[in-house]
């Protein structure tokens, strides 16, 4: 048995997080990623893992990123994102001739071993399943009394909180699929799907629908991110509600709470740190980090600087008087004195974003800005909720940035005449 695991695909509604490096890859707390993750939970459950991705991200690099922590990985390329399906079909035809079962992985998720465990020794074919409390957003399963799959449906407007969605994971028999794969046609969105080859098994056989209370998280839009951080958190400090302190916390500092300070991090004086939070860069001094803050490897949050609910990521630095909330910094940004992320709106209706073209309710109140990799902001610049920063780009000191700022771009309102260099 081998597992395929899904990494090809644009990421489009996480950008800019995912212009630098694939959905997959984006970076966890504790050094992982979504991906290294996932190969270490598969670990004893397959005997080696075909990943398929992307043309750009199948160099050096993400070789030598994956093959540091897992086991006999290999690699397929999918050409061009046309869907899971298709994705499916590449890592599939790249698997050993002697395999004859598949467990098949979107790479994007965020589960408990449990749910793999559980799929893994039902016996092909089978699919997992977990109780969600909007199950409208995903592909709602259904099942009849022998416990076998019925069909699939699409994002259901009719569906009730606690229904059972698709978790993305099946396990496959290696040859039906690859023949199922072949003859599937585009979707109604254009795509090939992976879904409308496991609804034609349903038809067929018993796609047994394994279902548990599992942790099963999509990691699909930007404010997801957040979401799945806490889990991580969670997880990691196992209900601890007392501080643990790896690397230093200076004379002064204050912890309450569970806080972890990873080796090598260093929360310096007078910096006050609500936990949860996880700290693997730099605190204070005079810094305050509130509820859900992550600072992760090199990043920095200085002096007069608030965190909340907020990721940096690697290298990310808020020096000095920033006000991070509800929002993401992605690898080595850097805010300009005095920039600030808006974080609830004056109406306090729920933030609203742009994702592949279409607006969409995000369903919270409390949403900031994020920020794609290498993005730097001036002194005093203004984030409104929700909006988002591409990679690279430089946005002028005094903006206040109230739509997204494409990758790559110099956004610099009113600045008559250009600059003088
Ligand atoms: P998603 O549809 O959630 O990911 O696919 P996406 O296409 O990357 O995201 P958006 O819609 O542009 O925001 C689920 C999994 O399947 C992979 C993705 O990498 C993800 O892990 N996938 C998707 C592929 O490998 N190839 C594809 O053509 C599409």
């Amino acid at each position: 048995r081998y597992a395929v695991v899904l990494a090809a695909g644009r990421g489009e509604r996480l950008w800019p997080l995912t212009s630098t490096r694939p959905k997959p890859l984006l970076p966890l707390p504790g050094g992982e990623t979504l991906l290294t993750r996932l190969l270490g939970q598969l670990r004893g459950l397959v005997d080696g893992v075909v990943v398929v991705v992307s043309p750009g991200w199948a160099g050096e690099a993400t070789r030598r990123l994956l093959e540091e922590r897992s086991f006999s990985v290999a690699y397929a390329v999918q050409p061009e994102p046309r869907g899971t399906g298709d994705a499916a079909r590449v890592g599939v035809e790249a698997l050993p001739r002697s395999v004859d079962e598949v467990l098949l992985v979107n790479g994007d998720l965020l589960v408990s071993r449990g749910l793999l465990e559980a799929v893994a020794e039902a016996g092909a074919p089978a699919l997992a399943a977990v109780p969600s409390e909007r199950p409208w957003e995903y592909g709602v399963v259904e099942a009849d009394g022998r416990g076998c799959l019925r069909g699939l449906r699409e994002k259901p407007m009719d569906a009730k909180p606690g229904s059972l969605v698709n978790t993305g994971v099946y396990l496959l028999p290696r040859q039906r699929l690859e023949e199922l794969l072949a003859g599937l046609k585009p979707s109604p969105r254009g795509e090939l799907e992976v879904t409308d080859a496991v609804a034609a098994l349903a038809e067929e056989a018993c796609v047994r629908v394994v279902s548990g209370d599992w942790l099963w998280m999509d990691v699909g839009r930007p404010w997801e991110l957040i979401d799945a951080y806490r889990a991580v958190f969670e997880e990691k400090m196992r209900g601890r509600s007392e501080p643990l302190v790896e690397g230093e916390a200076e004379p002064g500092a204050v912890l309450r709470g569970p806080v972890y300070v990873a080796p090598g991090a260093v929360v310096r004086s007078h910096t006050v740190v609500e936990g949860p939070a996880w700290i693997e860069g730099e605190a204070g001094p005079l810094a305050r980090l509130r509820p859900w803050s992550f600072l992760l490897e090199g990043s920095r949050a200085g002096a007069h600087t608030e965190i909340k609910a907020s990721i940096l990521m690697e290298g990310a630095k808020a020096p000095h008087f920033n006000y991070v909330g509800d929002s993401v910094l992605g690898e080595h940004v850097n805010l300009g004195a005095g920039t600030v992320t808006a974080n609830l709106r004056f109406d306090h209706a729920t933030v609203r974003m742009t994702l592949k073209g279409r607006r969409v309710d995000t369903g919270r109140k409390k949403l900031g800005a994020f920020l794609g990799g290498y993005a730097q902001t001036g002194i005093n610049v203004s984030l409104l909720p929700g909006v988002r920063v591409g990679a690279y780009s430089w946005i002028y000191p005094g903006t206040v940035v109230a739509r997204d700022v494409p990758d790559c771009s110099f956004l610099a309102p009113g600045l008559e005449g250009g600059l003088e260099t």
